[in-house]
C-alpha cells in the first residue's frame, strides 16, 4: 500500500510592494477590512487539499503574522519564517522548514488573495497524478514586444504560444528542493523557472482571472471589487 504524504503550501509574502505606494508591506495591505495574506492562505484552506501553509513574512513582522493567523483562524497548520531580500529566497527559507511527510509543495504568492480553491485542487491533482512540476496559465490578451535598452523593438513573438503565468504552482517536493538548492540568488522569478533549468517538464494547465496578482494601485480596486461580489454571493447563497 502506497501511503501519500502531506501536502504543504509555501506562501513568500515579503515584498516590500514599492509599486503598490509606500507604506506596510504588500501582503498585510487590507482588502475589505483583512490583510491580503489571510485571503490568499484563507483560499489555500478552502480548497482542504492543503494541510500545511509555510508563510515567509517581511523580518520585521514575523511575531505580528503569527498572531494575525491566531485572530483569522483557517483551518490549515500555519508556520511562519522570515522571508529573504528576493522572493527566491524566500520561498527557500520556506522550504528548509518543511517536515519530512510532505511530498507534494505549492508555491503560492501572498500577492494573488483570491485564488479560487478549484485552481488549488486542480494543481495539486495533476501532482499527484505523476507530474512533477504543474503551472496555471491564461492566454495573454495584449500583444508582447521584446524591446532593447535604448527603447526600440527588437521582435513580436507570436502571441497563440506566450502565457501569462500564475500560482500556485505545484511540485513534487524532491524535485522543487533539488532546483532551489542548485540555484543561484535571484535566477528567476517563479519556481517553475528554476525545476525548468534541470530540464524538467513542466505541465500547463488552465489559470484563473480570479487568481490575479495584486501589483499595482489599480489591482487593489479589482480586489475590492471582487471581494465584494464573493460576499455578497455569500449572503445570497
Ligand atoms: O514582487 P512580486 O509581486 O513578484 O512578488 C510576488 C510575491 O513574492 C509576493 O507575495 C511577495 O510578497 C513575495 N516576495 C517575498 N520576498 C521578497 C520579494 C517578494 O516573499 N523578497
Amino acid at each position: 500500500m502506497t501511503v501519500l504524504g502531506r501536502t504543504a503550501a509555501l506562501v513568500p509574502a515579503a515584498g516590500r510592494g514599492e509599486r503598490l505606494g509606500a507604506g506596510v508591506p504588500k501582503a498585510l495591505r487590507t482588502i475589505g477590512g483583512i490583510p491580503m495574506l489571510v485571503h490568499a492562505v484563507h483560499c489555500l484552506a478552502s480548497s482542504r487539499v492543503v494541510d500545511l501553509v509555510v508563510i515567509a513574512a517581511p523580518e520585521t513582522e514575523v511575531d505580528a503574522v503569527r498572531a494575525l493567523f491566531v485572530e483569522h483562524e483557517s483551518g490549515a497548520e500555519i508556520v511562519v519564517v522570515a522571508g529573504g531580500e528576493t522572493r527566491q529566497a524566500s520561498v527557500a527559507r520556506a522550504l528548509l522548514v518543511l517536515p519530512d511527510d510532505v511530498d507534494v509543495v505549492l508555491v503560492h504568492d501572498a500577492a494573488r488573495p483570491f485564488v479560487p480553491s478549484e485552481l488549488v485542487s486542480a494543481v495539486v491533482h495533476e501532482v499527484r497524478s505523476g507530474h512533477d512540476a504543474v503551472i496555471p496559465a491564461l492566454a495573454v490578451t495584449d500583444t508582447i514586444k521584446t524591446i532593447d535598452g535604448s527603447g526600440f523593438v527588437t521582435g513580436t513573438p507570436d502571441r497563440s504560444s506566450l502565457r501569462a503565468v500564475q500560482t500556485p504552482q505545484g511540485f513534487s517536493r524532491s524535485v522543487l528542493q533539488a532546483a532551489h538548492a542548485a540555484a543561484d540568488d535571484d535566477l528567476t522569478t517563479d519556481d517553475a523557472g528554476l525545476v525548468e533549468l534541470h530540464g524538467v517538464a513542466v505541465r500547463v494547465i488552465p489559470g484563473h482571472e480570479e487568481a490575479f496578482k495584486v501589483t499595482r494601485p489599480i489591482d487593489l480596486l479589482l480586489a475590492e471589487a471582487l471581494l465584494t461580489k464573493r460576499r455578497a454571493a455569500r449572503t445570497n447563497g
